[in-house]
This record gives C-alpha cells, sequence and structure tokens, in this order.
C-alpha cells in the first residue's frame, strides 16, 4: 500500500472537511466533537480551521495521503499550557485499517513533538474503546491513573508516552 503522511496542508480544507465529517459519522462515540454540530460548520470555519492546524504552532494535523490522492486518516494535535501536546482526532478509514496507519500517524506526531522539545505526548480514550486502547499501548502509551467523565457521559481515560 502505498501511504504518504504529512501536515495538513490549509488549501485541503474541503477535504479536511470531508475526512473529519466521515471520522465523526463512522466513530461517533470516539470523539468530543459531533457530526450533528460540524455538518453544520460553514465553509468559511473549515478554512479556518485548516489554516490553523496547517500553521503547526500551538496546534498540529498529520494525514495519510493514498497513492491516488484521498486522505485515508488523521491523528493532531494541540500544544497544552506546559508545551506538551495533546493527541486528538486520531482516525483511520475502514478499509484502511489494521495496515499500520495509525501507528505512522502517531510517529509522526511522536517525531513533531520531540522537534519542538516536548517531554511526553497525553491523549485522552473512551474507555472500552478497544482498538484505540491497543493501538495506544502498542505505541508505548501508558496509564497516567487519571480519569473523567466526559459531556456525553463516557469514561475517559488518560495515556501517556514519554518522548
Ligand atoms: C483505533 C484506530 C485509529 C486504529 O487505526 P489503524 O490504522 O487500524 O491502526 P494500526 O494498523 O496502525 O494498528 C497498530 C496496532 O494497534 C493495535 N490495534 C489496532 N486496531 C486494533 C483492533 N481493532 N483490535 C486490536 N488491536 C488493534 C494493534 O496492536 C496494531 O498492531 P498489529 O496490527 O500489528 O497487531 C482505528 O481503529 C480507528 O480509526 N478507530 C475509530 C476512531 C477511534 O477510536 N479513534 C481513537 C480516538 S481516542
Amino acid at each position: 500500500m502505498s501511504l504518504h503522511v504529512r501536515p495538513l496542508r490549509a488549501s485541503e480544507f474541503l477535504q479536511w472537511r470531508d475526512l473529519r465529517l466521515r471520522a465523526l459519522r463512522e466513530s461517533p462515540d470516539a470523539f468530543g466533537s459531533r457530526y450533528e454540530d460540524q455538518v453544520q460548520w460553514p465553509l468559511a470555519r473549515w478554512q479556518e480551521r485548516a489554516a490553523a492546524l496547517a500553521a503547526g504552532d500551538t496546534q498540529m494535523m498529520f494525514v495519510a495521503e493514498t497513492g491516488d490522492g484521498q486522505l485515508a486518516g488523521c491523528a493532531g494535535a494541540h500544544v497544552q499550557s506546559d508545551g506538551d501536546p495533546m493527541v486528538i482526532s486520531m482516525w483511520t478509514a475502514p478499509e484502511r485499517r489494521r495496515q499500520g496507519v495509525a501507528r505512522r500517524l502517531l510517529d509522526a506526531l511522536a517525531d513533531w513533538g520531540r522537534g519542538r522539545g516536548a517531554r511526553r505526548l497525553t491523549l485522552w480514550v473512551v474507555r472500552g474503546n478497544r482498538s484505540a486502547t491497543q493501538l495506544y499501548l502498542s505505541c508505548g502509551f501508558r496509564s497516567t491513573q487519571v480519569s473523567v467523565t466526559n459531556e456525553h457521559g463516557h469514561v475517559e481515560d488518560e495515556l501517556s508516552l514519554e518522548l
């Protein structure tokens, strides 16, 4: 499988919208955002969002591009006040799963974090999301023993990876 992991470009806001809406519709319980809300965003908002992510300053988004130019996955990060990035929006298109796409996206995020001098990557995973939890553990993330109940009533566990 030909696959290129690279930062999202500001000019790709339409592809970014399609990818993100597909992820929210396909995995409604995996994310804090809701398809029903974001499907109503005007294009200008997607354009602003893609531009902010592409700037790579306090936010970052890596995408996995297939040989035919389609975006088949993404993983991003928000830089927190302590300078360490929090992983967001981890998703692989169903037809591309179990082919190492998510692992490559996380590797790219870890390299990017190291390049900024970050100490660790953190993230929240909904308890019971077995595939995501297995992914993170297999990539070296470990539980911080911190959990919260999110606004949708799901328990989320915090995991972190030392860089
Ligand atoms: C979780 C998710 C991102 C994994 O993406 P992926 O590209 O299929 O993952 P990879 O192929 O890189 O898998 C790497 C490792 O993760 C683990 N893993 C991934 N999917 C798994 C599954 N369904 N069951 C068990 N382990 C799994 C395995 O250890 C795997 O290595 P292996 O294939 O050599 O056994 C994908 O299933 C997804 O998009 N799920 C819905 C959205 C989601 O839950 N996002 C996370 C929000 S916190």
